[in-house]
């Protein structure tokens, strides 16, 4: 009852009433304590790419180099404009009701050389404006370090393939921790360290260097060696004005194709390969790469003449710096492919796809998103879960992003409809599986520079009129779903007719 004359209020506030259909509470409600929020990233939603003072990333160098590598050639030098409108952000946070805003720092905003010798004060000030802005209306920031927007001065050093980045990226987790530390108390250190050492160092993202099965290895080795550094600082120096430092990692449901051993076997392979590379040195009890993947990498390596393992090797000491380094995972969770086993030769030339060993696709059948990768399996995300939960003890996990591209339209019930599935498949998970799930946050709170597809994939609760001066945001069905959703905590019952 008192859910009904809550989400009453709601409606009467923001004029829904006539788009949804109310329900009293009833078994599709999360724990009172759960954590509704939505996410964005720095480079995505910002623009003022050169403003006041703010030093070049690899994403800017990559789209004004390499227009023909993103849709449209578009870039995301004033996208959403959010770096004068983050008012405005705020203001749709409040009308979504939600409890937390996962939003990300550029690294060159706040230290244009990406040394801390520098520190550029406008950088600062907009971040605190916007912190402040959060917590003048209850909003809890979580913020994001590095959401791979990296100083391109440091990229001309190597960037995460250089092993000194680790220091650097402790400098500046440093300058953040002394400058937002007490106003922001939970921090996630790197975003996906899958998605851009595999897309960047081994693929066609920023600073797209194409040596998949070698820079890849040696980028996600640094990012292990970072974040445990990081995490070291915080439990030294930080107990005090920090409570959580966490890590985000990206896992897409792999189901083997078929029932067969071997496909059984080749899919936990590829979940140790695109998941445990970075879960298990951190979350497992034993630390360190996943077994497997370390014994195919120095077997494949080996036949192909190399005098070492392309997997680096850690130190004893940095083993145990990385093991338990985080008080939480966050979990970014979209789609499911499906692994058959590869029993084709394993070719001379190195490749993160040919040490994995399995050919990965999707079922035709599967509804689609407007992003070519990203079909909708909502039974995948409570697999992922328990996999999650079985593997690594039941640790606590924060959705840090999950969500659906659409096309260009206010009225988005196939994004609805994703969410109800989504949704209902970690309520599951939660409390049917006791998978110690506590939030959930939604990609994306607007429509943003999608990366390399530019603005063509539209992830938005709302949409970005990026033609109108102003960058007009206007709410879409899904944002009056998701009000209802983070003010109730209950899964609502949705007039599909919208
Ligand atoms: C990334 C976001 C991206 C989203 C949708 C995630 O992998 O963290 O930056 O926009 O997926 O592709």
């Amino acid at each position: 009852m008192t859910c009904k004359i809550i989400t009453y209020a709601i409606f009467l506030t923001f004029g829904y009433a006539s788009a949804v259909t109310y329900q009293p509470p009833n078994s599709l409600c999360f724990p009172k304590n759960f954590f509704f929020g939505v996410a964005t990233a720095a480079y995505q939603i910002e623009g003022a790419w050169n403003a006041s003072g703010k030093g070049e990333s690899i994403w800017d160098r990559y789209t004004h180099a390499r227009p023909d590598r993103i849709f449209d050639h578009h870039n995301g030098d004033v996208t959403a404009d959010s770096y004068h409108l983050f008012e405005e952000d705020v203001r749709m946070l409040v009308e979504l009701g939600v409890q937390h805003y996962r939003f990300s720092i550029s690294w060159p905003r706040i230290l244009p050389n990406g040394l801390s010798n520098e520190i550029n004060e406008d950088g600062i000030r907009y971040y605190m404006a916007l912190i402040d802005e959060l917590k003048r209306n209850d909003i809890l920031p979580i913020v994001t370090m590095y959401h791979w927007d990296l100083p391109q001065a440091l990229q001309d050093l190597g960037g995460w393939t250089n092993p000194i980045i680790a220091e650097y990226f402790l400098d500046y987790a440093r300058v953040l921790f002394d400058k937002f530390g007490g106003k922001v108390r939970t921090w996630i250190t790197i975003n996906e360290p899958l998605s851009f050492c595999h897309g960047g160092y081994g693929g066609l993202d920023a600073p797209g260097a194409e040596s998949s099965g070698f820079e890849d290895y040696l980028c996600g080795h640094n990012v292990l060696r970072a974040h445990g550094m990081v995490y070291q600082l915080f439990r030294d120096k930080y107990m005090d004005s920090i409570d959580y430092v966490g890590i985000t990692l990206d896992f897409s449901w792999l189901e083997p194709a078929t029932t067969s051993n071997a496909d059984q076997m080749a899919a936990e392979t590829a979940r140790q390969f695109y998941f445990g590379w970075f879960a298990h040195p951190i979350f497992s009890k034993t630390g360190d790469y996943p077994p497997i993947m370390r014994k195919r990498i120095d077997a494949i390596s080996k036949l192909q003449h190399f005098p070492r393992s392309r997997l680096p090797y850690f130190t004893r000491e940095e083993i145990m710096l990385i093991h338990g380094s985080a008080d939480f995972l966050g979990l970014n969770h979209y789609t499911t492919y499906l692994i058959t086993k590869n029993r084709g030769n394993i070719s001379s030339t190195p490749s993160f796809k040919a040490d994995m060993g399995g050919i990965v696709s999707q079922k035709k059948e599967w509804p689609k998103s407007n992003s070519t990768w990203l079909k909708v399996v909502p039974w995948g995300f409570r697999k992922s879960l328990n996999w999650i939960r079985l593997a690594y003890d039941n640790p606590k996990v924060m959705v840090t992003e999950n969500g659906m591209s659409l096309e260009k339209g206010l009225k988005d019930s196939r994004r609805i409809n994703y969410l109800d599935g989504y949704l209902k498949a970690l309520l599951m998970a939660v409390t049917k599986d006791n998978c110690r799930v506590y939030g959930y946050t939604y990609w994306s709170l607007m429509d943003n520079f999608e990366w390399t597809r530019g603005f063509s994939e539209r992830f938005g609760l709302y949409e970005v009129d990026y033609v109108s001066p102003n960058k007009t945001r206007i709410a879409r069905s899904s944002a009056r779903y998701f009000t209802q959703l983070a003010q109730t905590r209950c899964i609502p019952t949705w007039n599909y007719t919208v």
